[in-house]
Formats: structure tokens, sequence, C-alpha cells
């Protein structure tokens, strides 16, 4: 992303984003958990400071730096990443949800650990927060509402319902299935989903095949507008 002038037309711009998966634990030595490096989140993070934003990233476990001139909060499960967001929320202009939010908790957690038996087992399950539906139920005059949407299937259908049922501005979608996209490699392929004011039709704009830092540059430049 060298090529790219950096003139700080973030200052003063207060951002937080969420990145990376949950861990929902079973018992001490087992969890549920989404795959996710981390990178898109990371990325977003680290290019909003480079353009002079005030971020706070919200991060499950991941194998990544903190970037230079950000706050870094680290949390496990689904319930923390609520908690530490939804606590932070009021204060912030951007809103970005990059993270792989587990979307069901086991209802208990075994103090031991579970011991195998013989014929097969299930564990029951319970919903945790939608934590973008949350941010958007409770958006702020002004505030921005950015979430992301990962599909095998139907991709902008799906992720143009979300936009709405989230009540988000802008929806973030990725295939899975074509190459160059997902969670596994550096390039994303994404189709930024945007809600228009006065309009139940929202906009449409897909980017080409770019890097995690050039596609964070654009989604960050949709987002205020530039
Ligand atoms: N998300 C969230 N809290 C959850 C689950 C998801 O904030 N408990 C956010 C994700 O960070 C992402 C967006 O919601 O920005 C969409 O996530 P996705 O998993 O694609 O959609 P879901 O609404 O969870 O629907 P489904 O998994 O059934 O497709
Ligand atoms: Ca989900």
């Amino acid at each position: 992303l060298n090529a790219v002038e950096f003139d700080h037309d973030m200052e003063g711009k207060k951002v937080m984003v969420s990145a990376g998966p949950t861990e929902e634990p079973l018992d001490p030595v087992r969890i549920i958990t989404n795959h996710s490096s981390g990178k898109m989140g990371y990325a977003l993070a680290r290019v909003a400071a480079k353009r002079g934003a005030k971020v706070t990233l919200v991060s499950g476990p991941v194998n990544l730096e903190t970037p230079l001139n950000v706050e870094r909060v680290n949390i496990t499960t689904a319930n923390d990443m609520y908690e530490e967001i939804t606590k932070r929320a009021g204060d912030q202009d951007i809103i970005i949800m990059a993270a792989a939010v587990a979307d069901y908790t086991p209802e208990t957690v075994a103090e031991n650990k579970i011991k195998k038996k013989e014929g097969g087992m299930s564990i029951p399950l319970k919903r945790t927060h939608d934590i973008l539906k949350t941010l958007g139920e409770n958006k702020k005059d002004g505030q921005f509402i950015c979430g992301f949407s990962m599909e095998t299937e139907n991709l902008l259908e799906n992720s143009s319902a979300k936009l709405e049922k989230k009540n988000a501005d802008m929806i973030c979608a990725n295939s899975l299935t074509v190459p160059g996209a997902g969670y596994k490699v550096d390039t994303n392929i994404i189709t930024l989903i945007k809600k228009v004011e006065g309009s139940d039709k929202p906009v449409m704009r897909e980017l080409p095949l770019m890097s995690k830092d050039e596609a964070a540059f654009e989604i960050l430049s949709e987002i205020i507008g530039r």
C-alpha cells in the first residue's frame, strides 16, 4: 500500500474495529470457534490509524502484531466481545465488525474435562448476543456502523438482508467460494453494500481482487465519503 498517500483524512475520528474469531469453551480443554485469521480487521485498524483516526481494536485470539498507534483489547468469548464493544460504542464515530463471532455457545461449561463414552454425543448450545444488531439498534446520531458478511451461496441477497435486519450502514460482503477471497489468504474480493438514506434499495460496489490493506483503504474511504 506504499503507493497510497496517507493525508490524515481520518484525523479526529474515533474508530472501533473487531477482528478475529471468538472461542466458546466446552470444558477446560475444548472450544467451539470459527476460522478467522484476523487479517481483514487488523488491516482496517492499521490503515485507519495511519489515516489519523483514534483506533480501538477488539480482538479475538489471533497470531498478529498490534498495529502501530492502535489500542488493542483482547477478548476470548462472544460474550466478552459483546461487553467490551457495547461499553465503548457510545463514544465512537465508526464501528466496523470484522470479527467472526460465534453464533452459539455451549449452554454450560463443564468444570472438568468431559470423558468419552460409547456412542455419539450432542452438545446443547444457546445463542450469543448479535453484537452488530445491538449496535444498529442503539446507533447514535451520525455514527456509522459497518458489518461483514461471509457466505457460501446467495452472497448479495443474504448480505443485503443483513444490512436491513441489523440496521447497519454498510455490509462488506465476502464470498468464500471464489479464489483469492476468504479467511486463509492475504487478498479479498469484497462487494460493498451501502444503505441509501430514504431508500430501501442499497447501492452495491464490487471491489476487484486486492490485498486486505488495499481493501481496508477502500472500505474506510467509502465510509468517510471519499
Ligand atoms: N456478528 C455479530 N454478532 C454475532 C454474529 C455476527 O456482531 N453474534 C456480526 C459479524 O461480525 C458480521 C455480521 O454480524 O459483521 C454478519 O455476520 P455473519 O455471520 O455473516 O451473519 P449472521 O447475522 O451471524 O448470520 P448467519 O451466520 O446465520 O449467516
Ligand atoms: Ca454468523
